[in-house]
This record gives structure tokens, C-alpha cells and sequence, in this order.
């Protein structure tokens, strides 16, 4: 199935991502978030951004409007109910997930491909409670989407091969890069990448160097465009003791046991740049 009308659902950083790409590449997207107010904001924030690329030289003044004109916001689940996919990019929780995956099936048509944009969650999870798990798989952007390359195709045990063919057909339409991967916690990105991170924010708790010590070090010695500390505050810090959770519950390795700093950055509501303060101030 080729799709053309995507759902985005979500109006954190990786919804508003997801759906420039999206939009760009030629798809109708409908996005989706609770409050009126937040989907609009998405669509101005989008406006914004392709304002700059036209500034730039990187994009036409006549793309931009074709690209806008594809882009419509709404509030209402119902304004779902025609499209061929749905990526879901809400907070990572799975009781969050699973709820509006129900929610879904019940009144999108019954070829529309639901997809998880989650980081380590068990998709098949939320492809059981459907009445369409054949039809469920993730598609995993990277931050930010409009820039990153790599999108992770996740195979549940219970998606079809014409799912999977589908969606890789999109990220392809979109100019990713896609690898499939099984349904994993972590699939391949998150699952290596992490126990990394978090032993950054360890060796920052046991004053073995400084953050910016510890940030120059990766970049310097690794030849990494930033470090750890800064990655963690561009994922966000909930997000990041989302992942590292689901991970540890799912292979019990201290490695992705949440360094407690990380906890109680979060507790005190510093979750990196959407909030203004991390580990650095923005
Ligand atoms: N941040 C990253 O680097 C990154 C990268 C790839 C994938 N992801 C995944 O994308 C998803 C969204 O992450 P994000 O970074 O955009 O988060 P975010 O915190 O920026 O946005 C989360 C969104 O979820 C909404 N939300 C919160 N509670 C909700 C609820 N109960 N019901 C419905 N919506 C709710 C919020 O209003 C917000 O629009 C997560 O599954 C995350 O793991 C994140």
C-alpha cells in the first residue's frame, strides 16, 4: 500500500518533527494533539521553520506553501479516520500508548497502519490490543527528524510483510534511511547508545571530571558532533529515564540502571532543553 495521508500524533519535539518531514516529502498530515492551542502551535512552529529554510536558500518560497497547504491541526481523534498510517509520537508510556492504540482501531479505516514512535517500548504490545495487530509496527525517527537520516522500522511478531514493506516505503518517500529491526527493547540505536549515557551522568555523580570536561572529551576523542550530557538534555531527561527503564526491565543490566542524578534532575522538573534547564541552561 502506498501511503499518501499520515497522522501524526503528539506535539512534543518528535511529532513536530515527524510531521515537517512528512509534510515535505509530499504527504497530506493531519496533526494530532489534545489541546487545540498545541496543534496549532505545531503548525506556526512549522511555519517558522520552513520560513528559515527559505531564508537559507535551502527551500522554495513555492514549496514552503505547497507544504503548509498539506498540513492541516486538529484535537479530534476522528480527524484520524482516513489516513493510511499514524505514527504516534505521545510520551513514552505504555499504558499511554496502549489506550490510544485501542482508541484508534476502533475508528480509523481498517487499512490504516497504526505505528509506535517509541524508543524501547514493546510494540507488540500495542499490537495486541488491536483487532488490526498485522497492521502495527514502529517507525522510529531520530531528533531532530528533519535532520537525522536513520529511521528504525520495528517488526512485531505480529506484523505482516506488507506492513513492513509499507512503512519502509514511507521512511524511503521521505529520504530516511531505514533498517529493520526486531522488537527489541532499545532496538539497535537506544540499546547501545544508552548504557553510554548513563554512565556519563555517573561519572559526572562520582566527580571524575566535569560536565564540560566530560562533553569536550567525547567530542574531542570520539570525534562525536556533541556529548553526552548536551545528547541527554536534546533527548530530554524524562524521556531518557523512560528509556533507560524499559530497558532495564527488559535485560536486568546494571548498565541501564537510571544513574540517580538522572532521576532527580527529572523530579525537579530540569528535563533538558524543552524546559529550559538540564544539565546545561538554555
Ligand atoms: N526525544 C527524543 O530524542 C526521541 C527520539 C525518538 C523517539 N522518541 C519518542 O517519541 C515519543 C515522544 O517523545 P518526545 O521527545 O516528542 O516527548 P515530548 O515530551 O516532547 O512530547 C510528548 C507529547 O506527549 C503528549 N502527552 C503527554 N501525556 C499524554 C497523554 N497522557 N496522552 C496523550 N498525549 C500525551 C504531550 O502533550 C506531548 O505532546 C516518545 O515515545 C519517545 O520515546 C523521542
Amino acid at each position: 500500500m502506498t501511503i499518501k495521508r499520515v497522522g501524526i500524533i503528539g506535539s512534543g519535539i518528535m511529532g513536530s518533527g515527524i510531521a515537517e518531514v512528512a509534510a515535505k516529502a509530499g504527504h497530506e498530515v493531519v496533526l494530532r494533539s489534545r489541546q487545540q492551542a498545541s496543534a496549532d502551535a505545531m503548525v506556526a512552529s512549522l511555519e517558522k521553520s520552513l520560513a528559515k529554510q527559505v531564508d537559507r536558500g535551502k527551500l522554495e518560497a513555492a514549496d514552503r506553501d505547497a507544504t503548509l497547504s498539506r498540513v492541516t491541526a486538529t484535537h479530534d481523534l476522528h480527524a484520524l479516520r482516513d489516513c493510511d498510517l499514524i505514527v504516534e509520537s505521545v510520551v513514552e508510556d505504555l499504558s499511554v500508548k496502549k489506550e490510544l492504540f485501542k482508541e484508534l482501531d476502533l475508528l480509523v479505516n481498517d487499512g490504516c497502519i497504526l505505528a509506535t514512535n517509541t524508543s524501547t517500548l514493546p510494540v507488540v504490545e500495542m499490537a495486541v490490543v488491536t483487532e488490526r495487530p498485522e497492521r502495527v509496527c514502529g517507525v522510529h525517527f531520530f531528533n531532530p527528524a528533519p535532520m537525522m537520516s536513520l529511521v528504525e522500522i520495528i517488526r512485531p511478531l505480529t506484523a505482516s510483510d506488507e506492513t513492513i514493506a509499507s512503512v519502509t516505503e514511507f521512511a524511503e518517500a521521505c529520504g530516511k534511511k531505514p533498517v529493520e529491526v526486531k522488537d527489541r527493547a532499545g532496538f539497535i540505536v537506544n540499546a547501545l547508545l544508552f548504557p553510554y549515557l548513563n554512565n556519563a551522568v555517573r561519572m559526572l555523580e562520582n566527580q571524575t571530571a566535569s560536565r564540560d570536561h566530560i562533553d569536550e572529551a567525547m567530542k574531542g576523542g570520539c570525534n562525536f558532533p556533541m556529548g553526552p550530557l548536551a545528547l541527554l538534555d536534546l533527548v530530554g531527561l524524562d524521556t531518557s529515564v523512560a528509556i533507560l527503564d524499559a530497558l532495564y526491565d527488559e535485560f536486568r543490566d546494571p548498565n541501564y540502571a537510571t544513574a540517580p542524578a538522572l532521576r532527580r534532575m527529572v523530579a525537579a522538573g530540569h528535563l533538558g532543553r524543552k524546559s529550559g534547564k538540564g544539565f546545561y541552561d538554555y
